[in-house]
């Protein structure tokens, strides 16, 4: 690159602020249960997806961290999330698959950007059970089963041709034998995340966005007075300077 890219001196594509009178207040939270909170955001979201910048309001940032400390992160696509946490899809010989093994500590980064909404989600990831990855593989399209299968998903290939051969291979296998043909591979299945902490983030126009926090450690002693129960036993509600 000859010249750098100054992206401030680039006319602004970033819309001001409409701010839509969303506060995020203590005393008008539709919960002070994180994941209720979460769901609400969440089909809040669904609800008026059409006016989303992109559609996939379910895509969501996976931060991991190898066993020398060093962070990675990737997009991965949420299958759901219920009382016990955030569950998606992937290959556990992965990268990721592998930095989890050793250090199950993870963090999930959702973006918003119609709504000026973000939520971190930070946790301990495990596996689902192989019958619940099952039940979901077997769901799938079975072009989407024989792309999954005809990948060593992190593992480095000589070129493009390499994928579409073992592609062609399966399709074969499926004309010949059926869709159990493409079954779940061992190595692929759910991990689920399960948070210690929360962070619903609603942006405002004067930049004294919204931190409002839950985490199951108690913040440090000299804001105790900060401190709010959360509507869930051990969890601490508090707010962040933005
Ligand atoms: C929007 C989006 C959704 C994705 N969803 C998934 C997913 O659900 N599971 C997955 O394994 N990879 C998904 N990927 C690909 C990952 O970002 C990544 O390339 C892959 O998982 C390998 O990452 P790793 O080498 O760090 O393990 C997605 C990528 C994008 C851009």
């Amino acid at each position: 690159m000859n010249t750098p890219m100054d992206i401030a001196s680039l006319p602004a594509w970033r819309k001001a602020y409409s701010g839509d009178g969303r506060l995020l207040l203590e005393d008008a939270l539709p919960s002070r249960d994180p994941f209720k909170l979460f769901d609400f955001w969440f089909r809040e979201m669904a609800a008026r997806k059409d006016e989303l910048t992109f559609e996939e309001i379910n895509a969501v940032s996976v931060s991991t961290v190898s066993a020398e400390g060093r962070p990675s992160s990737r997009m991965v696509l949420l299958k759901s999330y219920d009382d016990a946490g955030f569950t998606f899809y992937t290959n556990y010989d992965s990268r990721k698959g592998t930095q989890l093994a050793g250090n199950p500590n993870a963090a999930m980064l959702f973006y918003w950007p119609k709504f000026h909404r973000q939520v971190r989600v930070e946790g301990v990831v495990e596996k689902v059970s192989f019958e619940q990855a099952e039940a979901y593989w077997n769901s799938r399209p079975v072009a989407s089963r024989i792309g999954g299968k005809a990948s060593a998903q992190s593992t480095v290939i000589p070129d493009r041709a390499h994928l579409e051969r073992r592609k062609a291979e399966l399709e074969q296998l499926v004309a010949e034998e059926g869709a159990s043909a493409a079954s779940k591979p061992k190595t692929w299945g759910g991990l689920l995340l399960r948070p210690r902490y929360f962070e619903f983030w609603q942006g405002q126009s004067d930049r004294l966005h919204d931190r409002i926090c839950f985490s199951t450690d108690r913040p440090d002693a000299g804001s105790a007075d900060f401190i709010h129960s959360a509507d869930r036993p051990d969890w601490h509600m508090f707010r962040l300077a933005p």
